[in-house]
């Protein structure tokens, strides 16, 4: 467990200008949040979002099913584009695009979209959406690298009440075709490819292998899917299939720029996210409208402190939740300029991210743990030969960050000057939760701080009793908050016994966690069968049902293992069909498989071949003891329950 370390007061200068100047104006700012919810997120749905209709009520709460703002009417598009149309900000650069491709001289290929361009795009592009048939509540899959045109299409959709669903640039056809089921979705959105690493990935190619897919019964996954939108960005030669491809640009031409956004109503779904839970089948987190867009735009603002000169760069993918809050929707809607990057930190070398922080005159930066301990790991040579003296603040996401690379990017890249905000927060709650704001909150390395506004985070025990200060134990939430998901798509049991039954009346994280005597969150990791691995969410389960999947498996299991770079490691142990020996070639195949069925990012690191799997007198395999063997340590603990003691021995000797 973290120690408590040094504190770091925030500075004068941040404070004066912030937002939230100091703790007791937090402090003050909270307990009003919480002794009177409905007054104050009145108060901000009014102020920050701009209604069609005003609001009715606060909140309707059921558990677990709430409602926040009934009877309201607004449009997310219009509240991150046309609002600003009639200010200052028109002409504001919304996006700044560098894509991947290092040029001679200057690197890489850029692009800038002020409001206005954006604004124009995105209803000529809802157009698009509306000439093939896509109309409110249908959904649309997303699948596209990071360049504008990702953003372009969330927001269309949104502008015309469709649903999204972005599927990351790095799942596989499988994973693109099991999506397009479970939402039962129309068209897909797609490029001939986007870069990484220089190399192009095809993305088009695993749409078209998507689309052909079966069930176990031969039934087409893809079935309701018409039409393939097209971008293109490699120009690398791809498949068309006539009478249901067609091109963006080439649509682009054939519609008008006028196109007013939708009235939606207040609990409108606004987007699916698919992310993995402890079963094998990914879930569908539902997100609705106006409390989604509150909760992305009001954390923006506040976490982030954003003035009107940032630069204001999230590095996440839009394929992740955060990509979606504070890439596109939190930034856009509080008119800020949101920077985003195509490719990999390392390309063409490991300074990419510095180069382009001292080219634009980043201010803030917002990135992952995994990513900041590759960058200690390459050199401090890399962000030395850059001006960083843009940045003022500096953020990290998606895993407890290790008090050594807080520090690291503390020093090397924020120069001692700025503060870092280590945001706790999931996809399903849409939007930061627990977390410091610059200026007020004196920050700790490794703990995520302080609840934000409005937010009743608590660690309890196993019957829901708050644990006492330096305990750990589980992370709930106790209120509804306006950005907390509405549902899993298509499962209401699973939502209910996923998130509302492990402490009952209140949301159950899935993290462990403890607070200290400050009342500081220190977030410990997954308690459930859901690993980390490298910021990325994935289901042990999703993983196993992957390997079994291959004609050679017979069994597996998937563990955790600590790795100093991705924060977690996954490692496989595989039991194999009678008759099938184990070869060298056959765990690189088994890689493959993995990363064919979910996607790269599932690859296991380490597989062993073993003879049987440790299982208790039901059956059920001993993670935990694989976990031991997997971290290469003695077998500790109580074995009594397993079945066959044998096994554990032959365990530990079945790499090669
Ligand atoms: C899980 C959610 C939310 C955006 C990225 C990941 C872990 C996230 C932190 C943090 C410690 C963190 C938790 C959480 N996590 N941020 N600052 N400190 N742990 O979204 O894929 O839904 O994963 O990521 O375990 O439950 P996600």
């Amino acid at each position: 467990m973290q120690q408590e370390g040094r504190v770091f007061p925030p500075d004068r200068k941040t404070s004066s200008g912030a937002h939230i100047k100091s703790l007791a104006q937090y402090r003050k700012l909270y307990r009003e949040s919480i002794e009177n919810p409905d007054k104050f997120w009145g108060k901000v749905a009014n102020t920050e979002l701009v209604w069609m209709k005003p609001w009715k009520k606060v909140l309707t709460f059921k558990a677990p099913h709430a409602k926040w703002f009934a009877g309201g009417h607004l449009n997310v598009s219009a509240n991150c584009l046309d609002k600003h149309l009639a200010t200052g900000t028109a002409n504001k650069a919304a996006l700044i695009w560098e894509g991947e491709p290092a040029g001679l001289g200057a690197v890489g290929e850029e692009r800038v979209l002020t409001y206005r361009q954006l604004h124009r795009e995105v209803c000529l592009f809802a157009n698009v959406l509306k000439k093939h048939g896509i109309v409110k509540g249908d959904r649309v899959i997303i699948y596209l690298p990071m360049i504008p045109e990702a953003a372009i299409a969330m927001l269309a959709c949104t502008r015309i009440g469709a649903i999204h669903s972005v599927v990351f640039g790095g799942f596989s056809a499988q994973s693109v075709a099991d999506r397009i089921f479970d939402c039962q979705a129309k068209m897909v959105i797609t490029s001939d490819g986007g870069f990484r690493r220089g190399a192009i990935v095809p993305l088009k190619k695993s749409v078209d292998e998507s689309l052909v897919l079966v069930d176990s019964t031969g039934k087409l996954l893809a079935q309701t899917i018409n039409k393939v939108v097209v971008v293109r960005r490699t120009a690398n030669p791809v498949h068309f299939e006539p009478g249901r491809d067609v091109w963006w640009h080439e649509e682009m031409n054939t519609v008008s720029p006028e196109c007013p956004p939708v009235k939606m109503e207040s609990e409108s779904p606004l987007f699916i996210l698919y992310t993995s839970g402890s079963t094998g089948k990914p879930k569908g987190i539902l997100h609705s409208t106006a409390g989604y867009l509150l909760g992305a735009t009001m954390t923006s603002k506040y976490v982030f402190d954003l003035r009107e000169t940032d630069v204001y760069w999230c590095t996440a993918d839009i394929g992740w939740v955060t990509g979606h809050s504070y890439v596109v929707y939190g930034p856009l809607a509080n008119g800020a300029t949101s920077l985003m990057y195509e490719g990999a930190p390392n390309f063409p070398e490991p300074d990419r991210f510095w180069r382009i922080i001292a080219k634009y005159g980043v201010s803030i930066f917002y990135t992952a743990p995994t990513a900041i301990r590759a960058f200690m790991k390459w050199g401090n040579e890399w962000p030395k030969k850059h001006d960083l003296s843009s940045l003022r603040l500096l953020g990290s996401v998606g895993e407890p960050i290790n008090p050594e690379a807080w520090m690291w990017y503390h020093e090397v890249i924020g120069g001692k000057r700025c503060p870092i905000v280590d945001t706790w927060w999931q996809t399903e709650t849409g939007s930061i939760m627990i977390t410091p704001l610059p200026g007020a909150t004196p920050t700790k390395p490794g703990s995520a701080t302080l609840p934000f506004f409005g937010i009743v985070p608590e660690v309890v025990d196993d019957h829901g009793k708050p644990v006492p200060k330096n305990a750990g134990g589980k992370l709930v939430i106790r209120k509804p908050w306006p950005s907390m998901l509405r549902g899993i798509w298509g499962d209401t049991k699973r939502f209910k016994e996923t998130y509302w039954t492990e402490v009952k009346g209140s949301y159950f994280t899935g993290d462990g966690c403890r607070q200290d005597k400050d009342g500081y969150f220190w977030i410990v990791g997954r308690i459930d069968d859901v690993l980390n691995v490298a910021g990325h969410r994935i289901g042990t389960a999703e993983v196993e049902s992957a390997l079994v999947s291959h004609p050679s498996v017979a069994e597996a299991a998937v563990v955790g293992r600590p790795d100093a770079l991705k924060g977690q490691a996954l490692v496989v142990f595989v039991t194999l069909k009678m008759g099938v020996i184990a070869h060298p070639g056959l765990r690189d195949e088994l890689r493959k498989h993995v990363a064919k069925e979910i996607g790269p990012v599932a690859k296991p690191d380490d597989i062993r071949f073993a003879e049987a799997l440790p299982k208790t007198r039901s059956g059920k395999i001993m993670r935990r003891l694989l976990k031991q063997v997997a971290c290469g340590g003695e077998i500790k603990g109580d074995t009594t329950t397993l079945e066959d003691l044998s096994v554990l021995e032959k365990l530990g000797s079945s790499e090669g």
